[in-house]
């Protein structure tokens, strides 16, 4: 396939290149199924080129669609947010194991928000929760803001230090802060190490720093009854927990991943 060649849709193979198709054709997957035979005009065969170019040199396809599925619904993705990850999905099975109610008017917060979609899919299912989103990034406000309107849901943005600018209590608080030791960044694959931001990755040199900023935040924002769920590095449960018991936090629990490694502690006061 080149770009001097009329194409066909049926003449695109792999998945990825036919997410690609679609995009450029404004057509769901299923019509380019039904019409092999069609050929992109100029316009859509150049623009299929032009995505396929970004492909071809490492962007990932949700940076390049500009969204991502996360948990049941679609989230917008640009280079100011990580892109939502499966594994985050793990916080929110463990905070609907351990909150059942979904009718309970619970008050969340999500330190290090990004895109919004932990906060904004619990919001999804406790209807009557009301939510503060924190991120330190202006864009990564944005971004959360609008998937929050595209969702009809409308938690407080905040811009802030972790939880620096907050009073009051919080029944569940949430964080997936940066956790990645700053060696292990430098050889992440150019996917995630150039497309998405270091600030959502980088935990300092040994992928602790930002537990151990957050812990006094839990400490003082967590309500008596209250629960904070944060995602780990699937080696980092232990370490945490110390972090956590060093400011006289219980762990409540650990939760695993779909691939059974360590991916959420759970704490209380
Ligand atoms: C790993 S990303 C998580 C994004 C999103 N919650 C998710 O699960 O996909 C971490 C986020 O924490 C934010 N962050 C990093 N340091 C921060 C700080 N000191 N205060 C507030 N947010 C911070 C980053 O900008 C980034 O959006």
């Amino acid at each position: 396939m080149s770009s001097v060649d009329q194409i066909r849709v049926r003449d695109v193979q792999g998945d990825a290149l036919r997410r690609l198709l679609a995009h450029c054709l404004g057509q769901s997957r299923l019509w380019c199924l039904h019409n092999p035979d069609y050929a992109l005009t100029p316009p859509q065969a150049e623009h299929f080129y032009a995505l396929k170019s970004r492909l071809d040199m490492g962007e990932p396809i949700s940076k390049i669609l500009g969204k991502r599925s996360f948990w049941k619904d679609d989230f917008l993705t640009t280079h100011d947010v990580l892109d939502p990850r499966p594994d985050s999905e793990t916080l929110i099975t463990a905070v609907l194991n351990h909150y059942p109610d979904r009718g309970a008017p619970y008050r969340l917060l999500d330190l290090g928000t990004g895109s919004g979609c932990l906060l904004l899919s619990l919001m999804g299912e406790y209807p009557n929760a009301q939510g503060i989103g924190v991120d330190c990034c202006a864009g990564a406000l944005k971004v959360a803001q609008r998937n929050g309107e595209r969702l009809g849901r409308f938690p407080l943005w905040v811009q802030g230090n972790w939880g620096d600018s907050l009073a009051g209590t919080f029944d569940i608080i949430l964080s997936n802060p940066p956790y990645i030791p700053t060696k292990v960044c430098e050889t992440l694959d150019v996917g995630v190490r150039v497309f998405d931001p270091m600030m959502a990755l980088d935990g300092g040199a040994d992928g602790l720093q930002a537990y151990q900023a957050l812990m006094p935040h839990i400490k003082r924002l967590l309500a008596p009854t209250g629960m904070a769920f944060l995602e780990i590095g699937n080696t980092q449960a232990e370490a945490v927990g110390n972090i956590a018991q060093k400011k006289d936090l219980k762990i409540h629990g650990i939760e695993k991943d779909l691939e059974n490694r360590d991916r959420c502690v759970i704490i209380s006061l």
